[in-house]
């Protein structure tokens, strides 16, 4: 028998989780559940009762925090089936206590991507809403500033607070095809779904932003595969500033080799000089006296923010050390390498390659957690070409001392650190290579890059990676 549970609304978490509690209880299985929300469909399989014949257990739900967060950002997604899937979690959570250690397992891996599509939608109505001034016949003084925007999930009342703090001092509104959010200085009201057409034409403060626009578009900095990742076609129509790209893009060319020809300007300013690096440890040092001078080193701007420099560990003397590219926010956090999800990845990697992680020494070619601030979350941001050759002397001295008989780099960063050439890093995985000072380092990907992946292409992009950890693991590479 299929039990019918109805939520208020899409979006409603705090439905959700008093409906869990209660099935929880009486010990309802997944697929014994049938979730909707919001508009009533017809369903040929449910009913409306509980099936009650199992007495209450105990309703204390325990989960970790990361699973409420992901509770949170996973009911704003369209799929239907989200709230069945959170319900699954929930119940194997609680029957499984290893779940939440296991970094492939096919649900936890579905809601992970599920919740990053929700955050990225978030992210591009951030950047892609623009307003449009609507005069006020009552106030004239006081225009309404309104956006259409489409978003692929349920993300505007989440949405909104940002919106608020943003443009606190301005009237406006936002209208989407299922919900509209207006700010009126005091209040958020939210109301039904809009018609593009009862969006705003363009308005005189377009023209002016379009000039502007057309003024700092560089020809040179041009990148248009980059362009279109960042900004999806789709969003295109939206844009006012969309119309001018095509045209901009075909003079660029031109308008760059113009620029090319250009002689020299002399720079108004004085470039200042570069940072004063800090005294660095010789490699007859210790690690700790390295690990401390890194900690204060500020040669680039990461280390001012994050919580710790995070140094490699592992025993002196080992068959390998690995280098990844920068520890994440729960490294920043606990002051290890590879303790994150990324980690726990790696070490089912190296154990299924016959390695032992206490055998190995794990390291990072930046020392330092960079990351942008959205909201609450700290986002992971890749260092840049400098930041990561500012770092790149820790590194060597770590190397120095620690003394490992080969290296592997996961991911381009750490290659490019350890090689000192660019490498790609998809052409050139699995294969050795040798440094200036006579050691060999095994190229392959970061295993955040499978954490990325779409569910399904997973498990064959982790058997390559553990085979290709396999290479190292051999000892007469
Ligand atoms: N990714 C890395 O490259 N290093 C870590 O320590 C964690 C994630």
């Amino acid at each position: 028998m299929t039990l019918l549970v109805r939520l208020d609304h899409e979006t409603d978490l705090a439905g959700f989780r008093r409906e869990a509690r209660a099935l929880l209880a009486r010990r309802v299985a997944p697929e014994q559940v049938h979730w909707s929300a919001g508009r009533c469909h017809d369903d040929l399989f449910a009913v409306a009762e509980p099936a009650d014949d199992q007495p209450p257990a105990d309703t204390g739900v325990n989960v970790p925090p990361a699973f409420l967060e992901l509770c949170h950002t996973l009911v704003l997604h369209r799929e239907p089936h989200r709230f069945a899937l959170l319900y699954r979690l929930l119940w194997r959570l609680l029957h499984e206590p290893n779940l939440r250690h296991d970094p492939l397992d096919a649900d936890m891996v579905q809601a992970r991507h599920m919740a990053q599509a929700v955050r990225r939608d978030i992210h591009k109505m951030h950047a892609f809403v623009r307003f449009r001034q609507v005069q006020d016949t009552d106030n004239p003084l006081d225009p309404l500033h309104v956006a259409w925007f489409e978003p692929d999930h349920h993300i505007v009342e989440a949405n909104a607070p940002w919106f608020r703090r943003r443009f606190a001092n301005m009237r406006w509104a936002i209208l989407t095809p299922e919900r509209c959010v207006e700010w009126d200085r005091q209040q958020l009201h939210f109301r039904a779904g809009a018609d593009h057409s009862d969006a705003p034409p363009a308005d005189a403060g377009e023209q002016l932003w379009l000039t502007y626009y057309q003024g700092i578009f560089n020809p040179a900095r041009l990148k248009l595969k980059m362009m279109q990742k960042e900004m999806p076609r789709k969003y295109w129509r939206n844009l006012p500033e969309a119309s001018l790209i095509g045209e901009l893009a075909a003079r660029a060319q031109e308008r760059s080799g113009t620029m090319i020809e250009q002689p020299a300007t002399v720079p108004l300013r004085r470039i200042p000089a570069a940072p004063r690096r800090l005294p660095a440890v010789a490699a007859s040092g210790s690690l700790p006296q390295l690990h401390a001078a890194t900690d204060r080193c500020r040669d680039c701007p990461i280390g001012a923010l994050a919580t710790q420099a995070v140094p490699g560990e592992g025993p002196l003397y080992p068959a390998l050390m690995f280098v990844g590219e920068q520890p994440g926010d729960q490294e920043d956090l606990r002051g290890r390498p590879f303790v994150g999800p990324a980690g726990q990845l790696f070490e089912r990697a190296l154990a299924q390659a016959g390695l032992d992680r206490q055998a190995v020494f794990v390291s990072n070619a930046v020392r330092h957690f960079k990351y942008e601030l959205r909201g609450k979350r700290r986002i992971h941001k890749t260092p840049t070409q400098h930041e990561a050759d500012a770092c790149r002397h820790w590194l060597e001295e770590e190397i120095a001392l620690v003394q490992p008989r080969a290296l592997v780099a996961l991911g381009a960063t750490a290659a490019r650190a350890l090689l000192g050439r660019p490498m790609a890093v998809m052409s050139e995985r699995g294969q050795w290579f040798a440094r200036g000072d006579g050691l060999r380092v095994l190229v392959t990907v970061h295993p955040s890059a499978l954490l990325r992946l779409p569910p399904e292409q997973l498990p064959a992009a982790f058997e390559r990676f553990a085979g290709e950890l396999t290479l190292a693991a051999v000892p007469d590479r």
